[in-house]
């Protein structure tokens, strides 16, 4: 057992108290962001007087060689310490004796943990957009090339009137580009730094938290104290927009499961993303696309556990907060596993151009169209609603599509029909008339995918404001 705290105690603490108080078995996670937080806090320390610049230089160095030592397995991160924050002060105790035990000057654990974890989910918010970047581009690779792949689109999951594979597949672009924007939103509100808190209420030192910040690349340090060890909020709002992604991450599985169902056969999931069975020689499953789908629970359930977690406590800091990790790192893993494997299958899959043609063909998908033909020659819509109607009873007795009748039978149920109704209801009509921005026509399509494209040529991570740690070096 080795604790930081130990001088106002008689006692030593109970081992089970211990193991349950005890947080390094998952707060090793963010060893590197503690150690960045630390060198720049120091550097700070220096330039204020508050330490000697030979002081601070020495602790520099010595943290970045047990970054070193630790990166290279020769220091493991021993459980024997309460937490990582214990960890690396004693390592450096251990290097500098007294030089290291200023370290913690004007400092509290409640600021460093804040600290850690933001810095971390910074990150973690960097790499899921990223992910998505990737998700986006292969999403409209395949809709360039597939503005004429009719399929069915759908209701109630019935057939309702007939689309593109573009079309469909641009609803989730649009969705995943909205994940996007949610991060970089969450990116520029958390970019704030809580270091120079203290344990609430900051400290008597003259620090300067703007010169941690500037180190770290936040925009400035937060404007309260209580607040800066107190917030979770960015969690919420990113484990919330995480819960987003996986929502559509499942629909869009769903889909896919259905489509590569035997009665469907729209799409081919490759080889390499799916997996048989240990009884049935002729099944491939979808086992990723569901897999996928069923993850989504664990996320959903990071959110409201730390929301929970968080409903009841009072200012400033409380030890419930330590429960904002293990999870919150689940689901941040989780979902980046997610979104690499769903872009993975996609831009592998196959997709099954004449079933999904076969498919818009049946069903009836046209009706709308023939009901519009009738509008189109002065019959009123609700009239022509009903007249359709009759139609599609005849050919379902008939087993035929209306393309298939002839005109003669048409005009037996209304004699507006004309020779120039079958050119109005095919498929291919169908489509292409539907040209307003966001319909599937494929003008209107093509017009969308240009937008999208300018979109993906620019990346907002770009245009964040310049800095290159070199603390950890
Ligand atoms: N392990 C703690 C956490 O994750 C670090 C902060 C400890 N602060 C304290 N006052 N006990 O929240």
């Amino acid at each position: 057992m080795a604790q930081l705290w130990g001088g106002r105690f008689t006692k030593e603490t109970d081992q089970l108290v211990y193991n349950f108080n005890a947080s390094i078995e998952f707060d090793k996670k963010f060893y590197r962001q503690d150690m960045e937080g630390s060198i720049a806090h120091v550097k700070m320390l220096g330039k204020q007087g508050i330490l000697t610049e030979q002081e601070s230089r020495e602790i520099v160095t010595a943290i970045r060689e047990i970054l070193k030592e630790v990166e290279a397995g020769t220091l493991e991160i021993s459980h024997e310490y309460e937490d990582i924050h214990s960890f690396v002060e004693a390592a450096l105790i251990e290097r500098l004796g007294d030089t290291g035990k200023k370290l913690h000057t004007g400092r509290s654990r409640n600021d460093q943990v804040a600290l850690d974890m933001r810095l971390f989910t910074r990150q973690e918010v960097l790499e899921t957009d990223e992910l998505l970047n990737e998700l986006l581009n292969v999403i409209l690779t395949i809709m360039e090339n597939n503005v004429d792949t009719y399929m069915p689109g759908f209701t109630h999951l019935q057939k309702a009137q007939p689309v593109t594979l573009a079309h469909h597949l641009g609803a989730y672009f649009e969705m995943f580009k909205r994940d996007r924007q949610r991060m970089e939103d969450i990116y520029r509100r958390m970019n704030y730094c809580p270091l120079g808190s203290g344990a609430l209420a900051g400290t008597t030192y003259d620090l300067d938290r703007y010169d941690t910040a500037r180190q770290m690349g936040f925009t400035g340090p937060t404007l309260n104290s209580m607040d800066g060890v107190s917030d979770r909020d960015y969690l919420i709002e990113f484990l919330s927009a995480l819960s987003t992604i996986m929502m559509h991450l499942s629909r869009f599985s769903e889909e896919v499961i259905i489509w590569n169902s035997n009665e469907y056969q729209f799409v081919e999931i490759d080889d390499a993303y799916s997996t048989g069975s240990s009884i049935m020689p002729q099944k491939k499953n979808p086992d990723i696309a569901e897999l996928v789908r069923g993850k989504t629970g664990r996320v959903y359930g990071t959110l409201i556990s730390l929301l929970t977690t968080m409903k009841g406590i009072p200012l400033a800091y409380n030890k419930d907060m330590q429960e904002d990790k293990e999870l919150t790192f689940d689901a941040m893993d989780t979902v980046k596993g997610c979104l690499a494997l769903f872009t993975g299958m996609l831009s592998t899959m196959k997709f099954c151009r004449e079933q999904m043609e076969a498919s818009a063909k049946h069903g009836f998908t046209n009706a709308t169209d023939a009901a519009d033909y009738l509008v189109n020659h002065g019959v009123p819509f609700r009239d022509a609603h009903g007249i359709v109607g009759k139609l599609v009873l005849y050919c379902i007795e008939k087993q035929a599509a209306i393309d298939d009748l002839s005109l003669k039978e048409l005009k037996e149920i209304s004699p507006v029909f004309e020779e120039d109704i079958f050119e109005a209801v095919s498929m291919e009509t169908c489509v292409k008339k539907r040209l307003t921005i966001g319909a599937p026509g494929q003008e209107a399509m093509k017009e969308v995918i240009a937008l999208e494209r300018e979109y993906l040529s620019h990346d907002w991570k770009q245009t964040l404001e310049d800095w290159e740690t070199e603390l950890l070096k």
